[in-house]
């Protein structure tokens, strides 16, 4: 009930702006939240770097309907790929991009826009020398995303895709993609879906996970096991016992279980932190609100403390 109200939530434009407009809201936002700026993104991977962690950034924004607001979106990506390169950084940064905010829901030819907007990205990634990830949103958006992604591969072959075991259709996705030099990234979900396209419960989207996971571990392709989840992160190590330490790789998002990829890190494992940055953190903060009811409290608490 709290996962969908918070989910139902993070949609909502008058939610929107109470948790916005409240000033106390940032501190606990910031433990999500790598900072707003593009100096804040580069100082948040510099200091991930340097205890052997890998990093993908995420421009913070999605669901634009205004075609310059997505041309802003591909100047950030563009300026942060110059400064990762410039840092000596993009060997072991990369970024991710969530299609909707670089156009993908525009009325009017939204899809193309969106692939012309992601492959100025990809080439700037290019010219740093690092790899984009496709973020994957909403049910609605999957064969869309995974055209622009046929699209993107043909120039950029190392472009990534994230697949959610939650959705039904996913263990399919996951043979289609298993194939040499793709890279998915094997989440659980953040969204919420109807029961005709997702499992529901916990237990089943667990065993969903861990179906994909033996398709991508023994196909030709590079896994990046994106869970928290202990025993997934064990699972995932059985799994790919034939692969070696390059193989394949675990990530995590920013601020969520920081010893583990500590841990996992110092250990020799490559170990990626999903970092987010920018002024339009809403969406992906109501999600990380959602995914575990602890964290409402955590919210709640600092506002009534701070
Ligand atoms: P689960 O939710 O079962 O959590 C396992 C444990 O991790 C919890 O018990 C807790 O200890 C910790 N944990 C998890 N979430 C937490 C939180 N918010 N706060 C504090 N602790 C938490 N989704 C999507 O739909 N599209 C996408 O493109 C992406 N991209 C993506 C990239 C990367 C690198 C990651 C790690 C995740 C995503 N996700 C995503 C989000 C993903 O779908 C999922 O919602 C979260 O990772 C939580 O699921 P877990 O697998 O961690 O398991």
């Amino acid at each position: 009930m709290l996962r969908s109200a918070l989910l139902a939530a993070s949609r909502s434009a008058a939610t929107r702006s109470l948790v916005e407009g409240t000033p106390l809201t940032r501190p606990v936002v910031r433990r999500f939240v790598a900072g707003e700026t593009t100096a804040d993104a580069i100082a948040a991977t510099g200091e991930l770097l340097a205890d052997g962690r890998l990093v993908t950034l995420d421009h913070l924004g999605e669901d634009t309907k205004d075609a310059a607001q997505a041309a802003g979106t591909v100047r950030a990506y563009v300026e942060l790929l110059k400064r990762l390169d410039d840092a000596g950084y993009a060997d072991r940064a990369e970024v991710s991009v969530k299609l909707s905010a670089v156009g993908q829901f525009l009325p009017v030819d939204g899809e193309k826009i969106a692939l012309e907007n992601a492959r100025a990205i990809c080439s700037a990634a290019a010219d740093a020398g690092t790899t984009v990830t496709l973020d994957m949103e909403d049910h609605s958006t999957t064969d869309s995303t995974l055209s622009v992604l046929r699209e993107l591969r043909v120039d950029f072959p190392w472009v990534g895709a994230v697949l959610q075991a939650y959705l039904r259709r996913t263990e399919q996705d996951c043979r289609d993609l298993a194939v040499a030099g793709s890279r998915v990234r094997l989440c659980k979900g953040a969204y919420q879906e109807p029961e005709s396209v997702a499992y529901q419960s916990k237990a089943e989207v667990d065993l969903a996970y861990v179906r994909c996971l033996k398709v991508l571990m023994a196909g030709e392709g590079y896994p990046m096991v994106a869970s928290h989840d202990p025993r997934l992160i064990a699972i995932a190590g059985e799994l790919a016992a034939g692969r070696g330490a390059d193989g394949y790789e675990h990530q995590m998002l920013y601020g969520i279980r920081p010893d583990e990829q500590v841990r996992l890190a110092a250990e020799g494992q490559r170990m990626r932190v999903y970092v987010p940055y920018g002024g339009e953190w809403y969406g992906y903060f109501m999600r990380r609100l959602a995914e575990r009811p602890a964290n409402v409290a955590f919210f709640l608490r600092s506002l009534a403390t701070t």
